[in-house]
Protein backbone atom coordinates (compact mmCIF):
# COMPACT_ATOMS: atom_id res chain seq x y z
CA UNK A 1 0.00 0.00 0.00
CA UNK A 2 1.15 3.44 -1.06
CA UNK A 3 0.25 6.72 -1.44
CA UNK A 4 1.15 5.90 -4.97
CA UNK A 5 -1.33 3.47 -5.96
CA UNK A 6 -3.92 5.15 -4.06
CA UNK A 7 -2.87 8.13 -6.65
CA UNK A 8 -3.22 5.53 -9.47
CA UNK A 9 -6.34 4.17 -8.80
CA UNK A 10 -7.56 8.26 -8.58
CA UNK A 11 -6.71 9.37 -12.02
CA UNK A 12 -7.43 6.22 -13.37
CA UNK A 13 -11.02 6.27 -11.66
CA UNK A 14 -11.56 9.74 -12.63
CA UNK A 15 -10.54 9.35 -16.36
CA UNK A 16 -12.93 6.07 -16.09
CA UNK A 17 -16.20 7.94 -15.23
CA UNK A 18 -15.52 11.02 -17.64
CA UNK A 19 -15.06 8.08 -20.51
CA UNK A 20 -18.37 6.02 -19.30
CA UNK A 21 -20.84 7.42 -21.99
CA UNK A 22 -23.96 6.02 -20.66
CA UNK A 23 -25.63 5.41 -17.45
CA UNK A 24 -25.25 1.30 -17.87
CA UNK A 25 -20.91 2.25 -18.54
CA UNK A 26 -21.17 4.02 -15.15
CA UNK A 27 -23.02 1.83 -13.14
CA UNK A 28 -20.22 -0.87 -14.25
CA UNK A 29 -17.44 2.01 -13.77
CA UNK A 30 -18.79 2.39 -10.24
CA UNK A 31 -18.55 -1.01 -9.16
CA UNK A 32 -14.82 -1.47 -10.21
CA UNK A 33 -14.04 1.12 -8.82
CA UNK A 34 -16.15 1.22 -5.09
CA UNK A 35 -17.84 -2.22 -5.57
CA UNK A 36 -17.44 -4.94 -2.85
CA UNK A 37 -14.64 -6.46 -5.09
CA UNK A 38 -12.71 -3.52 -5.83
CA UNK A 39 -9.15 -2.59 -5.23
CA UNK A 40 -10.08 0.66 -2.83
CA UNK A 41 -12.64 -1.33 -0.96
CA UNK A 42 -9.87 -4.18 -0.36
CA UNK A 43 -7.71 -1.40 1.11
CA UNK A 44 -10.32 -0.03 3.34
CA UNK A 45 -10.66 -3.29 4.30
CA UNK A 46 -7.14 -3.90 5.12
CA UNK A 47 -6.45 -0.92 7.19
CA UNK A 48 -6.99 -2.79 10.04
CA UNK A 49 -4.32 -4.97 9.84
CA UNK A 50 -2.17 -2.28 9.25
CA UNK A 51 0.32 -0.50 12.13
CA UNK A 52 -1.06 1.73 13.42
CA UNK A 53 1.04 4.93 11.93
CA UNK A 54 0.06 3.68 8.53
CA UNK A 55 -3.60 3.23 9.16
CA UNK A 56 -3.13 6.81 10.44
CA UNK A 57 -2.03 7.88 6.65
CA UNK A 58 -4.48 5.29 4.50
CA UNK A 59 -7.26 5.30 6.42
CA UNK A 60 -7.99 9.34 5.68
CA UNK A 61 -6.68 9.59 1.87
CA UNK A 62 -8.11 6.10 1.15
CA UNK A 63 -11.88 7.30 2.51
CA UNK A 64 -11.09 10.64 0.97
CA UNK A 65 -10.57 8.97 -2.31
CA UNK A 66 -14.23 6.86 -2.13
CA UNK A 67 -15.69 10.24 -1.18
CA UNK A 68 -14.23 11.72 -4.02
CA UNK A 69 -14.90 9.24 -6.90
CA UNK A 70 -18.62 8.83 -4.87
CA UNK A 71 -19.17 12.30 -5.73
CA UNK A 72 -17.42 12.24 -9.35
CA UNK A 73 -20.05 9.35 -10.06
CA UNK A 74 -23.41 11.14 -8.68
CA UNK A 75 -22.40 14.39 -10.87
CA UNK A 76 -21.59 12.57 -14.11
CA UNK A 77 -24.69 10.69 -13.91
CA UNK A 78 -26.69 13.64 -13.59
CA UNK A 79 -24.82 14.71 -16.65
CA UNK A 80 -25.46 11.73 -18.69
CA UNK A 81 -29.35 11.93 -17.23
CA UNK A 82 -29.56 15.41 -18.53
CA UNK A 83 -28.23 14.49 -22.32
CA UNK A 84 -30.55 11.61 -22.12
CA UNK A 85 -33.51 13.31 -21.66
CA UNK A 86 -32.24 16.12 -23.87
CA UNK A 87 -32.05 13.28 -26.76
CA UNK A 88 -35.61 12.28 -26.15
CA UNK A 89 -37.09 15.93 -26.52
CA UNK A 90 -34.87 16.29 -29.90
CA UNK A 91 -36.28 13.08 -31.44
CA UNK A 92 -39.78 12.99 -29.46
CA UNK A 93 -40.36 16.76 -31.18
CA UNK A 94 -43.96 17.57 -31.46
CA UNK A 95 -44.66 20.37 -34.20
CA UNK A 96 -47.01 22.21 -32.55
CA UNK A 97 -46.91 24.51 -35.18
CA UNK A 98 -48.80 21.96 -37.97
CA UNK A 99 -52.10 22.82 -38.54
CA UNK A 100 -54.95 20.25 -37.39
CA UNK A 101 -56.55 17.57 -40.12
CA UNK A 102 -60.26 19.70 -39.99
CA UNK A 103 -62.79 16.81 -39.67
CA UNK A 104 -65.25 17.05 -42.65
CA UNK A 105 -68.40 18.74 -41.82
CA UNK A 106 -71.93 16.81 -42.72
CA UNK A 107 -74.54 19.24 -44.17
CA UNK A 108 -78.44 19.14 -43.17
CA UNK A 109 -80.20 16.63 -45.30
CA UNK A 110 -82.89 18.14 -47.48
CA UNK A 111 -86.02 16.70 -45.66
CA UNK A 112 -84.32 18.02 -42.28
CA UNK A 113 -84.23 21.14 -43.65
CA UNK A 114 -87.79 21.04 -44.54
CA UNK A 115 -89.01 19.42 -41.66
CA UNK A 116 -87.83 21.73 -39.19
CA UNK A 117 -88.80 24.29 -41.00
CA UNK A 118 -92.20 23.38 -40.58
CA UNK A 119 -91.65 22.25 -36.60
CA UNK A 120 -90.40 26.18 -36.30
CA UNK A 121 -93.59 27.23 -38.02
CA UNK A 122 -95.96 25.31 -35.36
CA UNK A 123 -93.79 25.83 -32.61
CA UNK A 124 -93.91 29.27 -33.21
CA UNK A 125 -98.22 29.15 -33.16
CA UNK A 126 -98.21 27.34 -29.72
CA UNK A 127 -98.21 23.45 -31.24
CA UNK A 128 -95.54 20.79 -29.15
CA UNK A 129 -93.88 18.03 -31.27
CA UNK A 130 -94.94 14.74 -31.37
CA UNK A 131 -93.37 11.49 -32.28
CA UNK A 132 -93.94 7.57 -32.62
CA UNK A 133 -92.83 4.57 -33.51
CA UNK A 134 -92.48 3.58 -37.01
CA UNK A 135 -93.67 -0.17 -36.84
CA UNK A 136 -97.37 0.15 -35.49
CA UNK A 137 -100.16 -1.73 -34.83
CA UNK A 138 -103.06 -2.33 -37.11
CA UNK A 139 -105.12 -1.03 -34.68
CA UNK A 140 -103.40 2.93 -34.29
CA UNK A 141 -102.85 2.67 -37.86
CA UNK A 142 -106.06 1.79 -39.02
CA UNK A 143 -109.25 1.04 -37.43
CA UNK A 144 -109.21 3.69 -34.76
CA UNK A 145 -108.80 5.84 -37.49
CA UNK A 146 -111.92 4.48 -38.68
CA UNK A 147 -111.27 2.17 -41.12
CA UNK A 148 -112.82 -0.79 -40.69
CA UNK A 149 -110.90 -4.13 -41.11
CA UNK A 150 -111.36 -5.37 -44.35
CA UNK A 151 -112.85 -2.48 -46.00
CA UNK A 152 -111.74 -1.19 -49.55
CA UNK A 153 -110.40 2.32 -48.20
CA UNK A 154 -107.32 0.15 -46.54
CA UNK A 155 -106.33 -0.64 -50.60
CA UNK A 156 -105.09 3.01 -50.45
CA UNK A 157 -102.73 2.20 -48.46
CA UNK A 158 -100.70 -1.19 -49.25
CA UNK A 159 -99.31 -2.33 -46.24
CA UNK A 160 -96.06 -4.30 -45.09
CA UNK A 161 -97.61 -6.32 -41.97
CA UNK A 162 -95.47 -8.08 -39.57
CA UNK A 163 -95.90 -11.61 -39.43
CA UNK A 164 -99.06 -12.56 -36.81
CA UNK A 165 -102.49 -13.31 -36.14
CA UNK A 166 -104.74 -10.30 -37.91
CA UNK A 167 -106.70 -8.16 -35.75
CA UNK A 168 -105.85 -4.72 -33.62
CA UNK A 169 -103.05 -5.68 -32.47
CA UNK A 170 -100.96 -7.00 -35.19
CA UNK A 171 -98.04 -5.16 -36.19
CA UNK A 172 -97.04 -3.68 -39.29
CA UNK A 173 -95.16 -0.71 -40.71
CA UNK A 174 -96.74 2.44 -40.33
CA UNK A 175 -98.33 3.56 -44.04
CA UNK A 176 -98.81 7.40 -42.61
CA UNK A 177 -98.11 9.62 -39.35
CA UNK A 178 -101.58 9.51 -38.68
CA UNK A 179 -101.45 6.88 -36.31
CA UNK A 180 -99.32 9.72 -34.21
CA UNK A 181 -102.82 11.22 -33.72
CA UNK A 182 -104.25 8.46 -31.80
CA UNK A 183 -101.70 7.30 -29.92
CA UNK A 184 -101.63 11.55 -28.98
CA UNK A 185 -105.56 11.31 -28.30
CA UNK A 186 -104.97 8.12 -26.06
CA UNK A 187 -102.69 9.83 -23.65
CA UNK A 188 -104.11 13.46 -23.71
CA UNK A 189 -106.48 15.60 -23.24
CA UNK A 190 -107.53 19.05 -25.07
CA UNK A 191 -106.86 20.92 -25.69
CA UNK A 192 -104.21 19.60 -28.03
CA UNK A 193 -101.98 20.87 -30.67
CA UNK A 194 -99.29 19.02 -32.06
CA UNK A 195 -97.30 18.41 -34.52
CA UNK A 196 -95.61 15.03 -35.43
CA UNK A 197 -92.56 14.63 -38.29
CA UNK A 198 -91.76 10.93 -39.21
CA UNK A 199 -91.35 8.08 -41.78
CA UNK A 200 -93.79 6.39 -43.63
CA UNK A 201 -94.00 2.85 -45.51
CA UNK A 202 -95.95 1.66 -48.02
CA UNK A 203 -95.67 -0.96 -51.04
CA UNK A 204 -95.46 0.69 -53.82
CA UNK A 205 -92.80 0.47 -56.77
CA UNK A 206 -90.01 2.97 -56.75
CA UNK A 207 -89.01 5.13 -59.18
CA UNK A 208 -88.50 8.99 -59.58
CA UNK A 209 -91.74 10.00 -58.22
CA UNK A 210 -92.66 7.32 -56.14
CA UNK A 211 -91.35 5.51 -53.44
CA UNK A 212 -91.67 2.46 -50.70
CA UNK A 213 -90.15 4.95 -47.18
CA UNK A 214 -91.20 8.07 -47.46
CA UNK A 215 -91.61 11.01 -45.11
CA UNK A 216 -94.90 12.70 -43.90
CA UNK A 217 -95.54 16.00 -40.91
CA UNK A 218 -98.86 15.36 -39.36
CA UNK A 219 -101.06 18.38 -37.06
CA UNK A 220 -103.28 17.63 -34.97
CA UNK A 221 -106.00 19.66 -33.17
CA UNK A 222 -108.55 19.23 -30.93
CA UNK A 223 -110.11 22.37 -28.68
CA UNK A 224 -113.53 23.56 -28.11
CA UNK A 225 -115.56 25.61 -31.04
CA UNK A 226 -112.35 24.51 -33.85
CA UNK A 227 -113.96 25.26 -37.16
CA UNK A 228 -113.13 24.54 -40.78
CA UNK A 229 -111.82 27.81 -40.95
CA UNK A 230 -109.08 27.79 -38.50
CA UNK A 231 -108.22 24.52 -40.62
CA UNK A 232 -107.85 26.45 -43.53
CA UNK A 233 -106.01 29.55 -41.94
CA UNK A 234 -103.30 26.66 -40.51
CA UNK A 235 -102.56 25.42 -43.77
CA UNK A 236 -101.47 28.35 -44.73
CA UNK A 237 -99.14 28.61 -42.21
CA UNK A 238 -97.69 25.31 -43.20
CA UNK A 239 -98.13 26.35 -46.99
CA UNK A 240 -95.61 29.52 -46.57
CA UNK A 241 -93.19 27.37 -43.96
CA UNK A 242 -93.09 24.39 -46.29
CA UNK A 243 -92.80 26.20 -49.89
CA UNK A 244 -91.72 29.98 -48.65
CA UNK A 245 -93.75 33.12 -48.61
CA UNK A 246 -95.79 33.82 -51.16
CA UNK A 247 -97.30 30.46 -51.48
CA UNK A 248 -100.50 30.85 -51.40
CA UNK A 249 -103.00 27.57 -50.75
CA UNK A 250 -106.41 26.12 -51.96
CA UNK A 251 -108.79 23.30 -50.14
CA UNK A 252 -110.51 20.81 -52.78
CA UNK A 253 -113.01 18.32 -51.69
CA UNK A 254 -111.11 15.15 -50.79
CA UNK A 255 -112.32 12.40 -49.15
CA UNK A 256 -110.56 10.53 -45.81
CA UNK A 257 -112.06 7.75 -43.49
CA UNK A 258 -111.11 10.20 -40.74
CA UNK A 259 -112.13 13.17 -41.31
CA UNK A 260 -115.10 14.65 -42.46
CA UNK A 261 -115.29 16.61 -44.46
CA UNK A 262 -112.11 16.02 -45.96
CA UNK A 263 -110.00 18.05 -48.49
CA UNK A 264 -106.94 18.27 -50.60
CA UNK A 265 -104.44 21.23 -49.88
CA UNK A 266 -103.28 22.47 -53.01
CA UNK A 267 -100.46 24.88 -53.00
CA UNK A 268 -98.87 27.33 -56.10
CA UNK A 269 -96.20 25.63 -57.90
CA UNK A 270 -92.69 26.73 -56.08
CA UNK A 271 -91.30 25.66 -59.26
CA UNK A 272 -93.14 28.49 -61.66
CA UNK A 273 -94.90 30.45 -59.21
CA UNK A 274 -98.47 29.12 -60.24
CA UNK A 275 -98.28 29.78 -63.93
CA UNK A 276 -97.93 26.67 -64.79
CA UNK A 277 -95.21 24.20 -65.56
CA UNK A 278 -94.18 20.99 -66.58
CA UNK A 279 -93.21 20.05 -62.75
CA UNK A 280 -97.48 21.14 -62.28
CA UNK A 281 -101.12 20.54 -63.03
CA UNK A 282 -101.78 24.44 -64.44
CA UNK A 283 -99.91 26.34 -61.86
CA UNK A 284 -100.82 23.93 -58.52
CA UNK A 285 -99.57 21.15 -56.69
CA UNK A 286 -100.74 18.47 -54.49
CA UNK A 287 -98.89 18.73 -50.84
CA UNK A 288 -101.49 16.29 -48.38
CA UNK A 289 -104.68 16.30 -47.08
CA UNK A 290 -106.79 17.59 -44.29
CA UNK A 291 -110.14 17.95 -42.59
CA UNK A 292 -112.18 17.69 -39.97
CA UNK A 293 -111.46 14.87 -37.15
CA UNK A 294 -114.38 12.33 -38.01
CA UNK A 295 -116.95 12.11 -34.50
CA UNK A 296 -116.25 8.40 -34.80
CA UNK A 297 -112.33 8.96 -34.44
CA UNK A 298 -113.14 10.89 -30.53
CA UNK A 299 -115.24 7.68 -30.06
CA UNK A 300 -112.65 5.32 -30.77
CA UNK A 301 -109.95 7.28 -28.32
CA UNK A 302 -112.58 8.24 -25.66
CA UNK A 303 -112.61 11.97 -26.10
CA UNK A 304 -116.39 13.72 -26.50
CA UNK A 305 -117.36 14.17 -29.84
CA UNK A 306 -120.29 16.64 -28.53
CA UNK A 307 -118.08 18.76 -26.69
CA UNK A 308 -115.08 19.06 -28.76
CA UNK A 309 -114.03 19.80 -32.87
CA UNK A 310 -110.71 19.23 -34.23
CA UNK A 311 -108.52 19.23 -37.29
CA UNK A 312 -106.05 17.05 -38.71
CA UNK A 313 -103.71 17.30 -41.87
CA UNK A 314 -100.85 15.24 -43.09
CA UNK A 315 -98.44 16.47 -45.92
CA UNK A 316 -95.82 14.55 -47.88
CA UNK A 317 -92.21 15.75 -46.93
CA UNK A 318 -90.35 14.48 -49.72
CA UNK A 319 -92.45 16.29 -52.37
CA UNK A 320 -91.57 19.79 -50.82
CA UNK A 321 -88.21 19.06 -50.73
CA UNK A 322 -88.39 17.88 -54.57
CA UNK A 323 -90.36 21.18 -55.56
CA UNK A 324 -88.52 23.30 -53.09
CA UNK A 325 -84.75 22.44 -54.16
CA UNK A 326 -86.03 21.62 -57.77
CA UNK A 327 -84.32 18.12 -58.48
CA UNK A 328 -86.78 15.52 -60.25
CA UNK A 329 -85.88 12.33 -58.47
CA UNK A 330 -87.17 11.30 -54.98
CA UNK A 331 -84.47 8.34 -54.65
CA UNK A 332 -81.48 10.84 -53.93
CA UNK A 333 -83.22 11.24 -51.03
CA UNK A 334 -82.43 7.89 -49.81
CA UNK A 335 -79.50 7.24 -51.52
CA UNK A 336 -76.98 8.95 -49.43
CA UNK A 337 -75.22 10.23 -52.17
CA UNK A 338 -72.85 13.03 -51.39
CA UNK A 339 -72.40 15.00 -54.54
CA UNK A 340 -76.17 15.09 -53.87
CA UNK A 341 -76.10 15.85 -50.40
CA UNK A 342 -72.55 18.06 -49.77
CA UNK A 343 -74.86 20.74 -51.95
CA UNK A 344 -77.15 21.49 -49.36
CA UNK A 345 -73.67 22.21 -46.80
CA UNK A 346 -74.24 25.72 -44.78
CA UNK A 347 -77.69 25.94 -45.69
CA UNK A 348 -79.47 27.29 -42.50
CA UNK A 349 -82.11 24.57 -40.45
CA UNK A 350 -84.54 27.31 -39.54
N1 LIG B 1 -102.73 10.13 -43.68
C1 LIG B 1 -103.16 10.61 -44.98
C2 LIG B 1 -102.30 9.97 -46.06
O1 LIG B 1 -101.22 9.53 -45.77
C3 LIG B 1 -103.06 12.11 -45.07
C4 LIG B 1 -104.04 12.80 -44.18
C5 LIG B 1 -105.27 13.19 -44.64
C6 LIG B 1 -103.71 13.06 -42.86
C7 LIG B 1 -106.17 13.84 -43.85
C8 LIG B 1 -104.62 13.73 -42.04
C9 LIG B 1 -105.85 14.11 -42.55
O2 LIG B 1 -104.34 14.00 -40.77
O3 LIG B 1 -106.72 14.75 -41.75
O4 LIG B 1 -102.70 9.96 -47.19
Amino acid sequence: MTTAELDTLRTEGLAAIDAAASPDALRDVEVRYLGRKSRLTEILRGLRDLPVEERRVFGPEGNQLRQHLEARIAQRRDELERVAEEQLLETDRLDLTLPGRRPARGAPHPLELVTSRIEDAFIGIGYKIAEGPEVDTDWNNFEALNFPPDHPTRSLMDTYFVDGPKGPGQALLRTHTSPVQIRVMELQKPPIYVICPGRVYRREDVGATSAAIFHQVEGLAVDEGLTFRHLQWTVEVFAQAAFGPGTAARLVPSFYPFTEPSAELQVTCPVCGGVGCNHCAAGWIGAGGCGMVDPNVFEFVGIDPERYTGFAFGMGVDRIAMSRYGFSDLRLLLDGDQRFLEQFRGAPVT
